[in-house]
């Protein structure tokens, strides 16, 4: 028997054998307003200090056409999310195994299959999708920059958001621009921030409270603030060298912080009782497409 083949089975096994459908599996979905401020670096790195800390995650990178997650890892995989759709194939042959045990289904980096995708396509892409639940504790959708219509649908149908920013003017005008756009269509869309590249936690502390300050007063929404990243050159350095900061560098600044980003994270999190799940996500999705 291949080993793919064999590992597919340990898989399917522990799911029906070890209460994986009784996992609660959150959503989440990854978003800026401007881009390049580090969503993907955010979510790989994310991914990777959330599975030290024990949880299963599934990292889809929605950024169709554009490959980050898979640059960013180093790795070619053979399957992608369009490929899933257009040739029927089942999402478990689509997930790459990345290090760590971090598991990652690439966009692919073919732009012009993207998002002509018909009813039955749709539906597809979903019932797959639909098998994740159980399967990990948390799912991470990597989304390009800016608002497209489809990673709209996807911030709406998500458990949460976590709103990427840096210190620059644009970029947090942007952001609230897309917690507004956001807010306008969903009220209670649970929206965490995090504010990358910063000098000192005091600038990051200082813009996370002026982005709170101006949803709180213009749209009485309130959001969270998961944290702070430091502009680190290890960071970029990584990226050159295509390995995530978190493995390459734990003793940087930013893998440090990333940790306590985690902890506040999954501590935020015994409090928040309310996932829909992925089977929540399609529902809504399913919705949100049809309207
Ligand atoms: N904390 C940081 N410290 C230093 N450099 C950083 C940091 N975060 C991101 N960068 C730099 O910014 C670049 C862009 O990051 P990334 O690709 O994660 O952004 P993005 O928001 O996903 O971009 P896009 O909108 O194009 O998807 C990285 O290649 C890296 O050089
Ligand atoms: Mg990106």
């Amino acid at each position: 028997m291949k080993q793919d083949q064999a590992q597919k089975l340990r898989e399917l096994y522990q799911r029906f054998n070890h209460g994986y459908q009784e996992k609660a599996t959150k959503v989440v979905s990854i978003t800026s307003g401007k881009g390049g401020v580090g969503k993907s670096n955010f979510a790989l790195n994310f991914a990777l200090s959330m599975i030290e800390s024990g949880q299963k995650v599934v990292l889809i990178d929605l950024d169709i056409g554009m490959a980050n997650l898979e640059i960013l890892l180093g790795l070619n995989p053979a399957h992608h999310l369009i490929d899933m759709v257009k040739h029927k194939k089942d999402i478990w042959d689509v997930i790459e195994k990345g290090p760590n045990g971090l598991e990652l289904i690439s966009g692919g980096s073919s732009f012009n299959e993207i998002l002509d995708l018909s009813d039955e396509d749709t539906d597809y892409l979903f019932s797959e999708l639909g098998k994740l639940q159980g399967y990990a504790d948390i799912i991470l959708f990597d989304t390009g920059a800016g608002l497209s219509k489809e990673s709209q649908r996807c911030h709406l149908a998500a458990d949460e958001i976590i709103l990427v920013t840096t210190p620059e003017p644009t970029a947090i005008t942007d952001a609230y621009s897309v917690i507004k756009i956001l807010h306008h269509q969903d009220s209670n869309l649970h929206v965490r921030l995090v504010v990358n590249r910063v000098a000192n936690s005091k600038e990051g502390i200082a813009i996370a409270n002026r982005v709170r300050a101006v949803t709180r007063q213009f749209l009485e929404k309130e959001i969270d603030i998961l944290g702070y990243i430091p502009n680190d050159s290890f960071v970029f350095q990584a990226v050159l060298e295509q390995t995530p900061f978190y493995l390459k560098y734990p003793k940087s600044q930013a893998s440090k912080w990333m940790k306590d980003i985690v902890n506040i994270y999954l501590h935020a999190d015994a409090k928040n009782s309310s996932i829909s799940g992925i089977k929540g996500f399609i529902q809504k999705i399913s919705h949100l497409v049809k309207k």
